[in-house]
């Protein structure tokens, strides 16, 4: 193993005590808000951890924290086995060049004064990844590729982020950071603004891109039954604490916490879509909502 090979025993991520609080202006003066509360978490090479949880239960800020974006509280937060809350952007080199983020709201994460095609290349043009032996060289085949794998059009290329629907805005964002083919990817509901059949193709996509490429993936999501279909572990978030977590199937045959229980009993009948859908059955996760065709009671 080289010094620039990641060391497969050590975790790509580690919490401990991690937390962060908010200071607001409300109308009784300043609130401060716990987004998180002591959060230990270790996260696995090759490991696809889902994180769920209600609404402000604390996933974005963890993630946030997780790639450096925000520094925690209190706590430590570790990049392979490298301290990384209060890092300097020299120290953060490594996880820069290592993590992409897809963002929860693609509308504020894209540039709006650059074109699409720019948008999804420019990972590929920065300096931190350019040496990285697996970061595609030609920028523009690369391009085509992730554009199709997305489902957008090759034109969409030399147009602007306005210009598409948020489902579209959002699969610009998952092509923009799949592009430079990195070794863990962070989704934060990066599926949700998507239709039902494209957000099967794209789950697909994610799970793909988890077996053939080794990545480590983080996938934030309230949908419990999207995590199943990509993830092999999860963590369940409330007021900014992981209640539970592990194996995702341990967890879904027997949650220990009625929080969990009320979370999986939230998510909709769902059903295997038939051969007369545009796709087929085993290209399709077995865990959609039910189509137009056959509407929830
Ligand atoms: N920049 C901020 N300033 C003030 N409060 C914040 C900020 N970011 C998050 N919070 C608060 O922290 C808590 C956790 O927010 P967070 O965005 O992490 O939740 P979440 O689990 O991602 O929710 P959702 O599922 O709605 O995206 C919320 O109460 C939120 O209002
Ligand atoms: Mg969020």
């Amino acid at each position: 193993m080289t010094d620039d090979e990641p060391d497969p025993g050590v975790p790509v991520f580690e919490a401990r005590g991690v937390s962060r609080t908010f200071r607001r202006s409300g109308t009784r003066g300043r609130v401060l808000t716990t987004a998180l509360d002591g959060v230990d978490l270790t996260v696995r090479p090759g490991q696809r951890l889902g994180i769920v949880g209600e609404s402000g239960s604390g996933k974005s800020t963890l993630i946030r924290v997780l790639d450096a974006l925000l520094p925690p509280s209190s706590g430590e937060v570790l990049f392979r086995g490298r301290r990384i809350d209060n890092a300097s952007s020299r120290q953060l080199g490594d996880l820069r060049s290592s993590v992409q983020m897809v963002f929860q709201d693609p509308r504020s994460s894209l540039d709006p004064r650059m074109t699409v095609g720019d948008i999804i290349t420019e990972p590929l043009r920065s300096p931190l990844l350019r040496s990285r032996p697996d970061v595609p060289r030609n920028h523009g085949e690369r391009l085509a590729e992730v554009l199709e794998q997305v489902e957008l059009e090759a034109d969409a290329a030399g147009h602007y982020p306005h210009e598409f629907s948020g489902g579209e805005r959002q699969r610009i964002a998952i092509a923009r950071a799949i592009a430079p083919r990195p070794d863990v990817l962070i989704a934060d509901e990066a599926v949700s603004a998507l239709d039902v059949s494209v957000r099967a193709h794209v789950l697909n996509l994610f799970a793909d891109l988890v077996r053939s490429d080794r990545l480590t993936l983080i996938f934030v999501s309230h949908d419990l039954a999207v995590v199943r279909h990509v993830c092999d572990h999860v963590a369940v978030m409330r007021s900014g604490r992981i209640v539970e977590s592990g194996p995702i199937e341990q967890i879904y045959a027997s949650p220990a916490r009625e929080y969990t229980r009320n979370l999986l009993a939230s998510v909709p009948k769902l059903r295997v879509r038939t051969a007369s859908s545009r796709r087929t059955a085993t290209e399709v996760p077995d865990e959609m909502p039910p189509g137009p065709d056959d509407p929830p009671a």
